[in-house]
């Protein structure tokens, strides 16, 4: 996600750098719990301060076209559920 061109350009259009923009895209939809983790202190308060502008529709859909099936990093076979079956 982090070289993603969508998502530059979305940070570009914001004025916020990509981590920002990513946990926006999370913390924005609805039961969606985002758990971000940083050994820098610097980045700590970069990683909160998402909750002082907002995505619009069309780039909230234009994050989600980058979905791929199958793609998920943290898959446990029999803890998973079926992620990708919509
Ligand atoms: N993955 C799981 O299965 C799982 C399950 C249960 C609970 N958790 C919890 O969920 C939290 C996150 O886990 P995770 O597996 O997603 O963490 P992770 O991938 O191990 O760590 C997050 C990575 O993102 C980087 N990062 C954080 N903020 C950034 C920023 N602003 N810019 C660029 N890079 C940034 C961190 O690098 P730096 O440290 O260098 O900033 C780190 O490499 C943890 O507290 C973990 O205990 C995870």
């Amino acid at each position: 996600m982090l070289t993603a061109p969508t998502i530059a350009e979305i940070a570009d259009n914001h004025a916020r750098t990509i981590p920002k923009i990513v946990l926006r895209w999370l913390v924005q939809q609805d039961a969606v719990v985002a758990l971000s983790r940083t050994t820098n202190p610097d980045r700590i308060a970069e990683n909160l301060a998402v909750f002082d502008f907002e995505l619009g529709d069309d780039e909230m859909a234009a994050i989600q076209t980058l979905a791929r099936p199958n793609s998920r990093i943290v898959n446990p076979i029999g803890l998973a559920p079926v992620w990708d079956a919509s």
